[in-house]
């Protein structure tokens, strides 16, 4: 059975690009230089590698966001079209750069660092009516770096439940860490939040993941927890339940979250069972660490049949 849903996501979210520098023998420090194996400026941002991620998987999605007029928008807006995400409700702003996130990496880790650019500037009123037309689910990552949107989600979130669709939320990091900021009502205005082992004890207060989870589910959203490679973790019928990643040769792990997030919910609007939603996002992270960048290795559904095949038998 097709593991993807042919309902529409909508996602209002930040479109940047990722510059990575990968492969160095120290990490650099203040006043010194290192270099590194390999150079690639790729798509990056949570919401635009989860958006290309679900168009891969056969999902149709529909973007919203901004970018600068410049030759790193043009470069991010190329690889959303090559996915054919639809770009219709992108705006090219003149006063802004497009954003950028340089990532030191390596297999093992990476640090980053962003300038913002565009990305807070994308509002509620940049989510024209016409955007929400024929859209089933509603897709929100990177809580905490989309200032300008932040404090329209529980408003966005309202709009889309009168409109019958479900909705998922991915924080991101918080780069304040107070977590704060109202994610406890956007939590719990959500149908999934899909929290990183950082960002779940952060949010839930508790350096106890299945105390978080069970904090966070009252307040009447599904939690899923992604682990890196430990895999994915959530309550099924109240009791923990933890699926393991695929072991893969890790290159980056840039994206592994986001593109989890793609496998998840390209089940989960299929209706899978949770199980089986989890371990198709733990396949598509895994696969999405198999290259440099959050896109250029991630899932179509054929190679994401055939890790599911390998990893957790015939039954899905
Ligand atoms: N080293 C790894 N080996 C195998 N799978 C991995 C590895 N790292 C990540 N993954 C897969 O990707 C999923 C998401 O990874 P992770 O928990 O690192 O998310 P994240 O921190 O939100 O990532 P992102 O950088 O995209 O925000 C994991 O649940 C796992 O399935
Ligand atoms: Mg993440």
């Amino acid at each position: 059975m097709p593991p993807t849903s042919p309902l529409l996501v909508l996602i209002p979210g930040e479109i940047n690009l990722d510059l990575i520098l990968h492969g160095f023998d120290a990490f650099p420090t203040l006043g010194r230089e290192v270099l590194v194996d390999e150079c690639l400026p790729t798509l990056g941002s949570a919401s635009a590698i989860t958006g290309v991620g679900l168009a891969r998987l056969g999902v149709p999605v529909r973007f919203v966001g901004k970018v600068g007029a410049d030759a790193w928008g043009d470069q991010c807006l190329e690889t959303m079209r090559a996915a054919e995400v639809d770009t219709t409700f992108v705006e090219r702003s003149a006063d802004t750069r497009t954003g950028v996130t340089v990532a030191i990496s390596s297999a093992a880790d990476r640090a980053l660092v962003t300038y913002p650019g565009a990305i807070a500037e994308l509002t509620a009123v940049d989510v024209p009516s016409a955007a929400w037309d024929g859209a089933a689910h509603l897709h929100l990552s990177s809580y905490y770096l989309q200032e300008g949107l932040r404090p329209s989600v529980p408003e966005l979130f309202r709009q889309a439940r009168d409109r019958g669709m479900t909705m998922s939320l991915d924080p991101g990091g918080d780069p304040t860490a107070q977590w704060q900021g109202g994610v406890r009502d956007a939590i719990a205005l959500a149908d999934v939040f899909l929290p990183n082992a950082v960002e779940l004890e952060g949010i839930g207060g508790d350096p106890d993941p299945v105390r978080c989870l069970t904090a966070l589910e009252a307040e009447g959203c599904q939690v899923v927890a992604k682990l890196g490679a430990r895999g994915s973790l959530a309550l099924v019928d109240g009791r923990p339940e933890s699926v393991p990643a695929p072991g893969v040769d890790v290159v980056d792990t840039t994206g592994a979250g986001d593109s989890f997030n793609a496998g998840f919910l390209a089940a989960w609007l299929g209706r899978r069972t949770l199980v089986e939603c989890m371990r198709d996002g733990v396949c598509c992270g895994a696969l999405a660490t198999r290259g440099l960048g959050g896109t250029t290795t991630q899932a179509d559904v054929n190679e994401l049949a055939e890790l599911r095949a390998v990893h957790f038998g015939g039954e899905r």
